[in-house]
C-alpha cells in the first residue's frame, strides 16, 4: 500500500474513534479535509481536541502502566508551534513548574512538533527522564549517584557539563534540533521539588541522607496517534511508592541501599536470615511513603494503585472495551500476591494510540527495521 494511503487509513480510524468517544460533530467533513491535506502535503495536522484525546488514549492504552484509572485527567500543553531549541528548554521548564504544582502533582504532557512522514524530526529530547541524577564514576570503577545514568552523564561531561559530583546531582536538559548538535541547559534547582527521606520510627534513617524528586517524567518515548509520531512529547503522572523505594533506591544496579539499611537495622545479613532484604525493603518503602506524605507530595501506595487498576478494568468493561496489560510490569515489585492485580491474566496486545520506546538518542537507529520506534521489552521506565 502507498504510504499516503496507509496514513489516510490510520488517520480515519483514529478520528472515527475520537469523534465517536467525544460525541463530536462533523466527522465526515473532517475526514474529507484530512484526506485532502495528506494528498497535498504528505501529512496532516491534529486539531487540539484530537491531540488532547489522542494523548489520553495513549495513556489508556499503555499496557505497562498501573495508574491508568486517571487517563481522562491528563492535561495537554500544546507546544507544536515551538521553532527553536531555546523555546523547547523554556517549555520544559514550564512543564516542570506546572506538573510539580507545589506537590499536588498534575498529570501533564507537553507536545512538540511531530515527525514529518519523510522522517524529518524537528526536536528530540536526549534525557530518558527529564529529572534524573548523574552517575560519577571514580578511577576504581565505583559510582557515585545513579549508575543507570552513566552513559548519558559521560556525554554531558564531554560537552562541558560539570555537576557537583554528589549522590543526587541533577543532570542537565539536553535537546537536539533538526540538523543541529545537541545543546544542554542546567536544570534549575528551584524548579525541582525533592523530598528528603526519613522514617517514622527509625530516627537514624535521615542520617542516610537519601532523597528523591517528586515528579516522574518520561521524556524519550514516541507518542503515536492516527499515523502521526511525536518523538518529543514528555509526560508525567505521579509516583507509586515502590518505583522509588523498591527500584530506584533498592535495586542492586541502582542506588543499592538495602545492605546499608539492613546494617542500621541490626539484621543478620547471611543465609541464616534469608529475609533481611525483604525487611529492609519494607522499611525503605515506608520511609518514602511517610516522607512524601509529610511533604504534601502526591504519591500512590501499591495497595491503592492495585485497587485503582481493578476499578479501571471495571470502568473499561462498562464501556465495552478490553484492557490490555503487561503482567510483569503491572504487578508491583513487593507484596505481589497480596494485590488483586497479581491474580489476574491480561492480554498484552499493543494498540494505537500509544507511547513507544525510541532508541537512545546517542545511538544509531536500529538498521534492520525501517520503523523509527519499536516496542523493546528490554528497555523501560
Ligand atoms: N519508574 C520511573 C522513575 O522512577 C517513572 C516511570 C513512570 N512512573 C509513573 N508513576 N508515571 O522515574
Amino acid at each position: 500500500m502507498k504510504s499516503k494511503d496507509l496514513l489516510c487509513l490510520k488517520a480515519s480510524s483514529f478520528l472515527e474513534q475520537v469523534y465517536q468517544e467525544l460525541g463530536l460533530p462533523a466527522l465526515e467533513q473532517r475526514l474529507v479535509d484530512v484526506q485532502q491535506e495528506i494528498e497535498t502535503t504528505g501529512t496532516y495536522t491534529h486539531l487540539t481536541v484530537e491531540l488532547e484525546h489522542g494523548a489520553r488514549l495513549a495513556w489508556r492504552n499503555s499496557n505497562r502502566c498501573i495508574g491508568r484509572l486517571y487517563w481522562k485527567s491528563l492535561v495537554l500543553n500544546d507546544k507544536r508551534n515551538v521553532a527553536n531549541t531555546n523555546k523547547v528548554f523554556d517549555a520544559l521548564e514550564e512543564h516542570l513548574q506546572m506538573a510539580t504544582n507545589n506537590g499536588k502533582i498534575l498529570p501533564l504532557i507537553t507536545v512538540f512538533p511531530p515527525m514529518h512522514p519523510n522522517g524529518k524530526t524537528p526536536f528530540r529530547i536526549w534525557n530518558k527522564n527529564l529529572i534524573r541524577y548523574a552517575a560519577h564514576q571514580k578511577e576504581d570503577g565505583t559510582i557515585t549517584g545513579d549508575p543507570d545514568q552513566l552513559a548519558f552523564t559521560n556525554l554531558c561531561k564531554q560537552w562541558g557539563w560539570k555537576g557537583n559530583g554528589g549522590d543526587f546531582d541533577l543532570l542537565p536538559l539536553v535537546v537536539e534540533g533538526q540538523g543541529e548538535s545537541p545543546t544542554w541547559r542546567t536544570l534549575k534547582q528551584e524548579l525541582i521539588l525533592e523530598v528528603d527521606l526519613e522514617h517514622p520510627e527509625y530516627k537514624w534513617f535521615s542520617d542516610l541522607q537519601l532523597k528523591w524528586h517528586a515528579v516522574p517524567l518520561i521524556s524519550d518515548m514516541v507518542l503515536e496517534m492516527g499515523g502521526i509520531q511525536y518523538p518529543a512529547a514528555p509526560f508525567n503522572g505521579w509516583y507509586m511508592v515502590t518505583e522509588i523505594g523498591s527500584r530506584n533506591l533498592g535495586d542492586e544496579k541502582r542506588y543499592n541501599k538495602l545492605p546499608l539499611i539492613a546494617k542500621q537495622m541490626g539484621l543478620q545479613m547471611d543465609k541464616s536470615n534469608p529475609f533481611w532484604k525483604d525487611k529492609a525493603l519494607v522499611v525503605l518503602n515506608e520511609a518514602v511513603h511517610f516522607s512524601f506524605q509529610k511533604a504534601g507530595v502526591t504519591l500512590a501506595d501499591h495497595h491503592a494503585a492495585s485497587e485503582q487498576f481493578m476499578k479501571f478494568i471495571r470502568n473499561e468493561e462498562a464501556e465495552n472495551r478490553k484492557v490490555n496489560a503487561d503482567w510483569a510490569w503491572i504487578v508491583p515489585p513487593i507484596s505481589g500476591s497480596t494485590l488483586k492485580v497479581f491474580h489476574q491474566e491480561y492480554n498484552n496486545d499493543v494498540i494505537s494510540p500509544n507511547f513507544f520506546y525510541n532508541h537512545n538518542a546517542w545511538e544509531a537507529a536500529p538498521s534492520k527495521s525501517k520503523c523509527p520506534f519499536h516496542v523493546d521489552s528490554k528497555s523501560g521506565n
